[in-house]
């Protein structure tokens, strides 16, 4: 498999005049082209965070460190001209709140030949309207939305718009942060499937941020789990979610309805994130894990390789 994006102690701290915030913590991993990755976590756990700065759409007050190569450029330090170039076409992103991403005063139509001709420069309105036409297609939008106004349009139309204008240059990574959770969950289910058989045509790379396990196990392959701004564990999905080794991911998943069907009880994981405006020595998960013994609360676990994947947890060293 050709690699895609490699993420190398990556760290996000938002600073402000009273705190700064360690939001993203040494971070570190890879993906290759045609991966479909599933971030998950807990709210809080900086997810939407690695996402908005391998974007740099992050505020301007925040330090980065570290690397993120994506095709031989490191996202993190690039001008903001080379940045430009790949935000939309190579490197695209949905958020939860798409409403935001749409001018409220011109027609979808606008919207669409606008950011068409940021790259196409001499497109017709014509050539638009018919990729345009496809897109809709493929979110589930009837053809009349063309012609409307966001404030036509519902929630979940406009979100699906957004899903729509993201991919209208085929980008190669693609990224959603929440994109889809507004969706019921039909509508949900019918653009993840056209997704992944477009994915599969163009070799498209997906980062899909969410907090819906089901999707993560049916449209994912890898799987990265954050934990107060940590990686604590990495691996492919039908490893990960059927034999988690770290105990937060366990957590994770029995804190989910079985995906199997079966009717288990679900429990949460007791306890709070750690503040992360403090340095955090030992492993972030040590008060809450169940299994933490002294070791834990003062030495940090690296990320050990646990034979089909990733985790952070000494308990991984004694296999
Ligand atoms: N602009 C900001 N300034 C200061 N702190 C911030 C800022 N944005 C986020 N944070 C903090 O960074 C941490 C990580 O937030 P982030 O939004 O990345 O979490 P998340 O994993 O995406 O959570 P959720 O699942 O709720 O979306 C949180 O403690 C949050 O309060
Ligand atoms: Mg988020």
């Amino acid at each position: 498999m050709e690699n895609l994006l490699t993420i190398k102690n990556m760290n996000v701290t938002y600073v402000n005049k009273v705190r700064r915030v360690m939001a993203v913590r040494d971070v570190s991993f890879s993906i290759d082209k045609g991966d479909s990755l599933g971030l998950v976590g807990e709210s809080g756990s900086g997810k939407s965070t690695l996402a908005t700065a391998l974007l740099r759409l992050h505020p301007h007050s925040t330090e980065i460190t570290g690397e993120a190569i994506f095709e031989g450029q490191d996202l993190l330090s690039i001008p903001e001209s080379e940045m430009n170039k790949l935000r939309w076409v190579k490197i695209a992103v949905v958020f939860q709140k798409a409403m935001n991403a749409l001018s409220p005063v011109h027609r979808i139509s606008t919207q669409f030949e606008d950011i068409y001709r940021v790259h196409y420069p001499n497109a017709t309105s014509e050539e638009i309207r018919e990729r345009a036409m496809e897109l809709l297609k493929l979110v589930n939008l009837p053809e009349r939305v063309y012609r409307l106004y966001p404030h036509e349009m519902s929630g979940g139309m406009i979100q699906r718009m957004a899903i729509a204008i993201s991919l209208m240059h085929h980008p190669q990574l693609l990224i959603f942060d929440e994109a889809t959770t507004a969706l019921d969950v039909v509508t949900q289910g019918q653009i993840l499937k056209e997704i992944v058989e477009m994915e599969e045509t163009l070799e498209t790379t997906r980062i899909m941020i969410t907090h819906d396990m089901s999707v993560v196990a049916t449209t994912c392959n890898k799987v990265a789990v954050m934990y107060a701004g940590e990686l604590v564990e990495f691996g492919m999905v039908k490893d990960v979610l059927t034999k988690p080794n770290h105990p937060y991911t366990m957590g994770l998943q029995r804190s989910f309805p079985s995906l199997k069907g079966e009717n288990t009880k679900l429990e949460s994981i007791p306890g709070f994130l750690p503040d992360l405006s403090k340095e955090l020595p030992g492993c972030v998960f040590a008060p809450r894990c169940p299994y933490a013994t002294d070791r834990c609360r003062k030495e940090k676990p690296p990320m050990m390789d646990v034979g089909n994947g990733l985790a952070a947890c000494w308990r991984c060293e004694e296999r």
